[in-house]
């Protein structure tokens, strides 16, 4: 048996070095100022080969993405790419404790691949509130032909950008939050860039034929606010979340929180007319909506102008979030290739608290992680420890697995860095204190969601984790007053950033990094630093360390 699996992995391999590498799917991005006027108030905009929102990436599994990017802005860029796993590459992750921004007037090649990945996804600028300008945009990955998806080809597949929306221009936005103040409430929703009148003036975003079904990739790329997604007199059937296949459920509407992605199948069998699709402000005291038409190719007529109300309150979203369930037969790439999917069987090696914050530093604003507010040093971390230089620019381990919880009180503004061991199973609680819903993502893994509950963690609410199907994901919201339990396999040598998706909280400090590292300087587990790779901070003219073997 154990041989014959042997010989049949030698066989595969060989039958993929006859048909070489894995196909390129490759970009040139120009990235630009421009004005867009997307709530009617004309502003400054964030570009991509002239459009608002970016284009769309459309890539299929192990596909080989390469985006040359060139900075034609006044200021430093990056482009982070939001679920993208990077297997053994944080090189491309795009945050700046990985890589040097790129420079005015200058470009950088970002070659990534999509390994054993399927999903909708989107990228973003990571740094400087770029997003609050645009630069974002979708990117789907495609199941590999060979490998079943659990539901007929639909007729077509459309990608939704969600988010709420300033008509402040992101340097303003930038100087609030330098200056200690909060960047305060969006003025609008928009859907894929726009949002529709409603006086008849407005084109279509999508349209559908009588009696097809459609898939519609929905992110939410805003800054601060979950969003309700619904279409009128059309139920959602959820059939992926973040890259996870999940069991077919229908809903009336989805709670879409910020850096969450759902693909979800709309059957056009309704009277044949136009509909509005809406987003609208979720846990805000003032409701903001976001519409976009969707047209029937035989429509008669325009969209009704009853909008569906919204649901109340977060207990909604909660249950929500218990519905998910990971369709366990759906053939998929599974993420912990040494647990299978059978997470609850493995041991749990380390357990690591993780309490929000928020409190004036000096009269300053600042958001924390267990007393921790983050600061990039101008080095990036992963440089810094890669060319042997860590001490000279960060310490690692500054905050504790387990925190009192009055750690909102003494906050320090530093570098936040853990160290954790290379293929140990790990559990990352997220315990909100306040009164704000939180949305956390990790960069280079997929984790299980195995929980959200009201209140405090205990070790003994582990009873309450969904033991059997609980979604592999990237995204996990945190309701206030409540935990979340995530169960993370460190299988991927990087530094990873994880952070709040609620943009001022991250900006003001609300993120961290994990870092894993190889300590055999081993290919097997990282690859070297590309060639191309920027250099900035103490490591610019150092002597390149000797490559991984
Ligand atoms: C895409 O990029 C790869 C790697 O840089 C290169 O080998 C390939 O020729 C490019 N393909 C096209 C069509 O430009
Ligand atoms: C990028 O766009 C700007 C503005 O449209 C244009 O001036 C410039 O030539 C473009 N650069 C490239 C490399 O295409
Ligand atoms: C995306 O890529 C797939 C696979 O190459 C292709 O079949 C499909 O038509 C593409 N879709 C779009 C919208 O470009
Ligand atoms: C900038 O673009 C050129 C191609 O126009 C490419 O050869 C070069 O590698 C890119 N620079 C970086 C740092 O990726
Ligand atoms: C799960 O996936 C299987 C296999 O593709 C499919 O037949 C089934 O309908 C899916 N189950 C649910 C409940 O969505």
């Amino acid at each position: 048996m154990e041989i014959r699996g042997i010989i049949f992995g030698v066989l595969l391999s060989l039958l993929s070095m006859v048909r070489g590498e894995d196909p390129y799917i490759n970009h040139t991005w120009n990235v630009t100022y421009g004005i867009i006027s997307p709530l009617g108030v004309p502003q400054q905009g964030i570009l991509i080969n002239g459009k608002f929102p970016g284009p769309s990436i459309n890539t299929t599994s192990n596909n080989n993405l390469i985006v040359n990017v060139f900075n034609n802005l006044d200021e430093p860029l990056l482009f982070t790419w939001n679920g993208i796993q990077h297997r053994k590459n944080s090189w491309q992750d795009g945050v700046l404790g990985t890589n040097c921004p790129i420079p005015p007037g200058k470009n950088f090649t970002y070659r990534m691949q999509v390994k054993d990945q399927i999903g909708s996804f989107f990228y973003y600028p990571s740094t400087a509130l770029h997003r609050a300008a645009g630069g974002f945009g979708s990117h789907r990955i495609n199941s590999r032909l060979l490998i079943p998806v659990p539901y007929h080809d639909p007729e077509d597949e459309y990608d939704v950008v969600i988010g709420d929306w300033y008509t402040k221009s992101h340097t303003t936005l930038r100087k609030f939050l330098d200056s200690g103040r909060s960047i305060g409430r969006p003025e609008g929703v928009l859907i894929n860039g726009k949002t529709a009148k409603g006086d008849g003036s407005d084109q279509p975003l999508f349209t559908m034929k009588p009696e097809k079904t459609y898939k519609f990739r929905v992110c939410n790329v805003g800054m601060k606010f979950s969003l309700n997604f619904r279409i009128q007199g059309h139920p959602l059937t959820v059939v992926e979340i973040e890259g996870s296949h999940v069991v077919q459920n229908q809903y009336e509407s989805l709670d879409v929180h910020i850096g969450g992605c759902f693909s979800v199948l709309v059957t056009a069998d309704k009277d044949p007319k136009d509909y509005y699709m809406v987003a609208s402000t979720r846990f805000s005291k003032t409701v903001l909506t976001g519409k976009g038409i969707i047209r029937y190719t035989n429509g008669k007529s325009g969209p009704s102008p009853d909008i569906p109300e919204a649901p109340v309150g977060w207990a909604w979203s909660l249950n929500q979030f218990r519905s998910f369930r990971w369709n366990l037969t759906a053939s998929a790439a599974r993420p912990n290739p040494q647990g299978s999917y059978k997470y609850a069987k493995i041991e749990i090696t380390r357990t690591i608290k993780l309490i929000n914050s928020v409190s004036r530093e000096n009269g300053k604003l600042r958001y924390a992680l267990n007393g921790v507010s983050h600061e990039d040093p101008e080095t990036p971390l992963k440089l810094a420890e890669y060319y042997g230089v860590a001490d000279k620019v960060f310490k690692y381990n500054t905050i504790k697995d387990d925190p009192s919880s009055d750690v909102g009180t003494t906050v320090k503004i530093q570098p936040n860095v853990l160290s954790l061991d290379h293929r140990k199973f790990i559990e990352v609680i997220f315990e909100n204190h306040e009164k704000s819903i939180q949305s956390y993502h990790i960069d280079g893994y997929a984790f299980f969601a195995v929980a959200i509950e009201p209140g405090k963690w205990t070790p003994e609410k582990r009873n309450s984790y969904n033991p059997l199907d609980a979604i592999s994901r990237h995204t996990i919201q945190v309701f206030p007053k409540s935990w979340a339990a995530i169960l993370l396999s460190t299988d991927n040598v990087g530094m990873w950033n994880l952070r709040s998706m609620i943009t001022e909280n991250m900006y003001l400090g609300q993120q961290m990094y994990f870092s894993i590292i190889s300590p055999e300087r081993s290919l097997r587990d990282e690859y070297n630093i590309p060639d191309n790779a920027l250099l900035c901070g103490v490591v610019k003219g150092l002597p390149k360390p000797p490559p991984y073997t």
